[in-house]
């Protein structure tokens, strides 16, 4: 049976193979990772017994705004609404319930969240990256 969960008490190790299955967080250090679990506000994951497999997480400040990050499902489970699910605990979380506005960025999951209520129509996003603007520093 598949569980999900808002703990964060697990060995986060355990996320690094979701990780290398996505283009963007693969080659995370565990070190990196402990500390973005520890800032993170909220973080979802689901689990097969004891088997991580889908994980999302939640930046909020708990009143206007919130933003979903790393939705990763290991491939096994994927089309089995796991990830839908973890979308949904988030949204609907008790801590975020009067969060006005959730905001995400995707670069061809679209119909994946537009099934989850998204609209791409009434925001678009501009990204500032680090890893272009080394010179400037
Ligand atoms: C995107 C992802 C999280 C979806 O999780 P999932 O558990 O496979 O999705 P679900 O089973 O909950 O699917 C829900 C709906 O979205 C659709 N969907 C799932 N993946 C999709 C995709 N890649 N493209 C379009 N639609 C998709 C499903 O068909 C389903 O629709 P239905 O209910 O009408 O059949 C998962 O495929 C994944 O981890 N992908 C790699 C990482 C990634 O790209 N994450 C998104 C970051 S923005």
């Amino acid at each position: 049976m598949i569980t999900y969960t808002d703990r964060k008490d697990f060995d986060h190790a355990e996320l690094a193979p979701l990780f290398e299955q996505s283009s963007w967080a693969r080659g995370r250090t565990v070190a990196e990772t402990t500390h973005m679990v520890a800032q993170t506000d909220l973080l979802l994951t689901a689990w097969d017994d004891h088997r991580l497999i889908g994980c999302g997480r939640a930046l909020t400040d708990y009143v206007y705004r919130a933003s979903i990050w790393d939705v990763i499902v290991s491939a096994p489970y994927q089309g089995r609404d796991v990830g839908s699910e973890i979308v949904r605990r988030i949204l609907y979380h008790p801590a975020l319930r009067r969060v006005e506005l959730f905001w995400l960025c995707t670069r061809d999951k679209q119909a994946f969240y537009e099934s989850l209520g998204f609209s791409a129509k009434e925001q678009t996003g501009m990204v500032w990256d680090r890893t272009r603007h080394a010179d400037a520093s």
